[in-house]
């Protein structure tokens, strides 16, 4: 029967040719576990130990540890040569083959939106209109109390409102509170501005509706400014944008911050196909609000309604952006879907 000692002998020269034999960290690892580990035959081996004679011990517990160290360092030695080896496969691999195609840049573009109201403020610069930006957060007087609409005006409800948590300070729901803005920095002159910017209300958002989106507000503020200017700015501007043979109809509306108030109407080409749908049927298709601007809103800018009258309008560019392009979706705008932006 073999001795202790030698069954310690006989457990490491096992456990070596094992590790000779472990090319990789897999290997490497389960060895350590059948052998180093906590439950590995060294420590089994060392627990044996106190089976033994009293005699045996000093030799035994010896041995024991010289097999420990000598294990040990073997599994050192294996973890470095596979680290070696590995590398050494690496660097052999083939280089980089520079007569490959490099990757390119992908070239950026204006989003919709931005082009649709830059073309827009562009129709409007030929016919003499300057562009005013205002702020997109509003207090509730210039939203609606200087629009003709004072607490508790029915009218109200036609603006699903954000309000903040600040009393009397909201996220404006229209850019025709900049109309009040205008005038005030135009001090009494003459007017012919459009203001285009992100408007914010309350929606459930669907394919036609969504909480925010760009509107262009037009105003003009002179002595002797009629109705028929009104026509002929919207029609020449329907014709630039959507091509001259365009009919414009004119239907009464309401609109609180303009008396008459109008909703204007572009006849849609009976060549596309989209005709039927687009319009509902009827060949006419709405594509703003607009109307003479109402005394107490001329009053409220600073300006004196027995000298100088006024008309504004108020549009949506995405929706004439959805128009041109059969896009039948709004909430398409900010969802940052690159498939939807790269056709533009
Ligand atoms: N502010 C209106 C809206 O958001 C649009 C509008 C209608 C603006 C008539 C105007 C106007 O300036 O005259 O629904």
């Amino acid at each position: 029967m073999a001795t202790a000692l030698e069954e310690l002998r006989e457990l490491e020269a096992r456990a070596l040719a094992e590790l000779a034999a472990c090319t990789d960290e897999g290997a490497l690892r389960a060895w350590h576990g059948r052998y180093l580990g906590d439950k590995g035959q060294l420590k089994a081996a060392l627990a044996k130990l106190g089976t033994l004679a009293k005699e045996e011990k000093p030799a035994y517990g010896a041995e024991a540890n010289r097999v420990k160290g000598s294990l040990s360092a073997a599994y050192e030695s294996a973890w470095e040569a596979v680290r070696e080896r590995a590398l050494t496969a690496e660097l052999e691999q083939p280089g980089i083959d520079v007569t490959l195609p490099g990757r390119t840049w992908r070239r950026g573009r204006l989003h919709p939106a931005t082009t649709i109201l830059r073309r827009i403020c562009r129709i409007f610069a030929e016919m003499g209109f300057q562009v005013y930006r205002s702020r997109e957060v509003e207090t509730e007087a210039y939203n609606f109390d200087y629009l003709n609409m004072p607490a508790h005006h029915p009218a109200r409800d036609m603006w699903d409102t954000f309000f903040t948590t600040t009393p009397g300070v909201l996220l404006r729901t229209h850019t025709s509170p900049g109309q009040i803005h205008v005038m005030r920095a135009a001090g009494g002159r003459p007017i012919r501005a459009i203001l285009p910017g992100m408007c914010y209300r309350n929606e459930a958002i669907s394919p036609r509706s969504e909480i925010q989106f760009y509107q262009i507000e037009g105003l003009v503020v002179g002595e002797g400014v009629t109705f028929a200017d009104l026509k002929g700015t919207i029609t020449s501007f329907a014709r630039r944008l959507f091509g001259p043979q365009r009919q414009v109809r004119i239907r009464g509306s309401y609109f609180p911050f303009t008396e008459p108030s109008i909703e204007v109407d572009i006849d849609w080409p009976a060549d596309d196909p989209n005709r039927e749908r687009l319009t509902k049927g009827t060949g006419w298709l709405e594509i703003m609000g607009a109307g003479m601007v109402h005394p107490k809103v001329l009053e409220a800018g600073g300006y004196d309604p027995r000298r100088v009258t006024g008309f504004a309008f108020g549009m949506g560019p995405q929706r004439m952006l959805m128009l041109l392009h059969a896009i039948d979706d709004i909430r398409l705008f900010w969802q940052n879907d690159l498939r939807f932006l790269q056709q533009f």
